[in-house]
C-alpha cells in the first residue's frame, strides 16, 4: 500500500496491519475471509490503533498486548466503514481508494463482513495474550461493546440517518452529540485502552479523545466538502447532496476550521501533565486536522 501520511503513523499502521494478518481468517479458507481480508487490510489511516498503541505506551502496557487492542478496535472500525458504504446507508462505491464491499462482492457479503469483523474483535480481546488478567480483558470488552453499540457508534449512526430526513436542521448541540456518539466513542475507547490495560483512571485520555474525536469527525466533514477523491480514498460532495447535519453544514467551513483548531489546542491542553512523553499523542491531534485523506 502506498502511504502519504506522516512516519510516525506509518509504523504503527505496519505493525498492526502485521498483527490483523496473523489474526484474519486465511484468504485460502473461505470467499467471506477474502472479502474480510479486503475490508481490514487495504488502507486506512489506523488513527485508532495508533491511539491504543500511544496511551498503552504512556501507561506502561507491553506493546504486544497493546498490539491485540490496536487490531479489536480496527476491526470494529472496519466493519463500521462496510456497513456505513451499504446502498441503504451512505452508498459508497469507494473506500479507502478501492471499490466497498458490497460493490466487489455483494450486499450480503457486506453485511456478513461486517458481523464477522465485529465478532473477531471481541474475539480477539477475549485472548489471554491481550491481558493475562480476565477482569481487564472484561473491561476491555465490556467498554468496546458500550462505545460501539446503541448508546455510543450505532446510535450516532441512527442519528446521522435521522437527521437526513429531519424537518427542522440540528443545533449545533445536536451535531455535536451526534458525532461524539458515530465517531467519538471508537475513539474514546481506542484512547482508553492504554490506561485500562494499564490500570489507571482513564479521564485525562478521555478528555484528550473526546476533543480530538470531535476535531476528526469535523474535519472528515471539512473533507467531504473541499478535499479530493484522490487523497480521500472515498466519494466526496455527499454530505450536502444526502442533506446532512454536520458542522460544515451549520457553521460554514471558517467556523467549522477554526472550531476544529480549537479543539486540538484543548487536546494538547488536557496532556501537559505528560509533558514531551505524549508529544506523539500531541503530534496525532494535529495531524487529525491537518490531514487531507
Ligand atoms: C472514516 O474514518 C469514517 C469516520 C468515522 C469519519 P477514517 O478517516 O479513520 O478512515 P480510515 O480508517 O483512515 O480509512
Ligand atoms: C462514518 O461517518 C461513521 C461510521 C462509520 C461510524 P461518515 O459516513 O461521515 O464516514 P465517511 O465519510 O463515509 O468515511
Ligand atoms: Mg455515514
Ligand atoms: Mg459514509
Ligand atoms: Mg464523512
Amino acid at each position: 500500500v502506498t502511504r502519504h501520511f506522516p512516519e510516525f503513523l506509518t509504523l504503527t499502521a505496519s505493525q498492526v496491519e502485521q498483527a490483523l494478518d496473523n489474526l484474519l481468517p486465511k484468504t485460502a479458507d473461505t470467499a467471506l475471509a477474502t472479502a474480510m481480508r479486503h475490508a481490514v487490510l487495504n488502507g486506512g489511516k489506523r488513527l485508532r490503533a495508533f491511539l491504543v498503541m500511544e496511551s498503552g505506551q504512556l501507561y506502561g502496557v507491553q506493546p504486544a498486548q497493546s498490539l491485540r487492542a490496536a487490531a479489536a478496535v480496527e476491526c470494529v472500525h472496519a466493519y463500521s466503514l462496510v456497513h456505513d458504504d451499504l446502498p441503504c446507508m451512505d452508498d459508497d462505491d469507494l473506500r479507502r481508494g478501492q471499490p466497498t464491499v458490497h460493490i466487489k462482492w455483494d450486499e450480503a457479503t457486506a453485511v456478513l463482513v461486517g458481523d464477522a469483523l465485529q465478532t473477531l474483535a471481541f474475539e480477539i480481546l477475549s485472548g489471554p495474550q491481550t491481558a493475562p488478567d480476565t477482569s481487564l480483558r472484561l473491561r476491555l470488552i465490556r467498554d468496546l461493546a458500550i462505545a460501539a453499540g446503541s448508546a455510543g457508534m450505532v446510535l450516532g449512526q441512527a442519528q446521522d440517518v435521522a437527521a437526513e430526513t429531519a424537518l427542522t436542521p440540528l443545533t449545533l448541540e445536536q451535531i455535536t452529540v451526534l458525532q461524539a456518539n458515530k465517531t467519538g466513542a471508537l475513539i474514546g475507547w481506542a484512547a482508553a485502552a492504554g490506561p485500562i490495560m494499564g490500570r489507571s483512571d482513564t479521564s485525562i485520555m478521555a478528555a484528550y479523545a473526546g476533543a480530538i474525536g470531535l476535531a476528526f469527525q469535523i474535519q472528515d466533514d471539512i473533507l467531504d466538502v473541499e478535499g479530493s477523491v484522490a487523497d480521500t480514498g472515498k466519494r466526496l460532495q455527499k454530505d450536502a447532496a444526502a442533506g446532512k447535519a454536520t458542522f460544515v453544514s451549520l457553521l460554514g467551513l471558517d467556523q467549522a476550521k477554526r472550531r476544529a483548531s480549537d479543539l486540538v489546542s484543548q487536546a494538547c491542553d488536557v496532556l501537559s501533565p505528560f509533558g514531551a512523553s505524549a508529544d506523539n499523542l500531541r503530534q496525532v491531534a494535529r495531524f487529525v486536522i491537518d490531514r487531507n485523506m
